[in-house]
């Protein structure tokens, strides 16, 4: 017997595509200029088995869905203590962006891992303070690759746009060195970090992906424990009070699962023991948010009763 999931993933998304509100992340010329209309969605059960629909093979760069995997690495590579000691589990309230306030180590110990600072402070974790932006960079391309079951690359383009324009995130690590926060160059930091969101994947990766994290850190597909039961505890954790940052209560309210935003418009969630969805539409709301993906989400979680709580 067939199963009824992607005639209803079909559905969700012609249930949201009338949903017009939103532009596309206009400070990354790249994201700028993407195709509006590109509407995807998947799901993926702890048992391999992977669902999707829409345009479900678009390639789009991970952005900020790559710090919750990163925060795992951090862990792995610096120990929780280390971590904890550079960055907070706390929600910002904030934009992800938001800058610390001073370069007094009282006051701008990045708040969470989701945020930019603390995304920029885990990623310089990431292999050791004497690490090269390469070594940084092979090391999150190889565990993002395992993670989705295939050879994911680096969209160069994206990457030398958002250089272009890198300003604040730079502004941010020099502040992070000066208060103790980042022990490697600040230059080196941004540019590793700006690599790994420039990391290209589709809804489906994104699915298997959460699907992992859903899994006790073990790929349903390889069997490959990627990370340690322990450290999936910690990301899922922060992923639900901090992953939509300042929307974090709605999401939690609305859809009730661990779940990470990226600016190309990527949504990921996560429903611990069972399964991970992933969503994908590029026009963002003020929050940086895919519009017609959080709604895609609050359907999904509607109709299956994916809502933790
Ligand atoms: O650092 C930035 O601004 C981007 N590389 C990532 C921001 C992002 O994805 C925010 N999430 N919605």
């Amino acid at each position: 017997m067939e199963s009824p999931i992607p005639d209803y993933l079909n559905r969700v998304l012609e249930a949201t595509r009338p949903l017009e509100s939103g532009q596309p992340a206009g400070y990354i010329e790249t994201l700028a200029k993407a195709d509006t209309s590109k509407l995807a969605v998947a799901l993926a059960m702890v048992d391999g088995t992977i669902y999707s629909a829409g345009d479900d093979q678009v390639e789009f760069s991970i952005q900020s869905i790559s710090k919750a995997f990163v925060y795992a690495l951090a862990i792995d590579d610096a120990g929780l203590d280390k971590v904890l000691e550079k960055i907070g589990v706390e929600p910002s309230g904030g934009a992800y962006n938001g800058i610390p306030v001073s370069v007094d180590r009282s006051t701008s110990r990045p708040m969470n891992p989701m945020i930019n600072a603390g995304a920029i402070a885990a990623h310089a974790l990431v292999v050791g303070p004497n690490a090269t932006v390469e070594e940084r960079t092979d090391r999150i391309l190889k565990a993002l690759s395992r993670l989705a079951g295939r050879q994911l690359h680096v969209d160069e383009t994206v990457y030398e746009d958002e250089l272009k324009d890198s300003g604040r995130n730079m502004g941010i690590a020099y502040i992070l060195k000066a208060a103790g926060f980042i022990e490697c160059d600040p230059q080196d930091a941004v540019k590793g970090y700006i690599r790994q969101c420039a990391i290209n994947v589709n809804v489906r990766d994104l699915a298997m992906m959460a699907a992992t994290l859903c899994n006790g850190g073990k790929q349903p597909i390889s069997g490959d424990q990627i990370f340690p039961q322990q450290s999936v505890r910690q990301v899922l954790s922060v992923m639900t009070t901090c992953g939509m940052y300042d929307a974090a209560g709605t999401w939690v309210a609305n859809v009730g699962i661990p779940a990470k935003s990226g600016v190309a418009g990527g949504i990921i969630g996560a429903l611990p023991g069972q399964l991970g969805i992933a969503a994908f539409s590029p026009k963002l709301d003020k929050k940086g948010n895919s519009v017609r993906g959080v709604a895609i989400c609050e359907k999904m979680s509607r109709d299956m009763g994916l809502h933790m709580m």
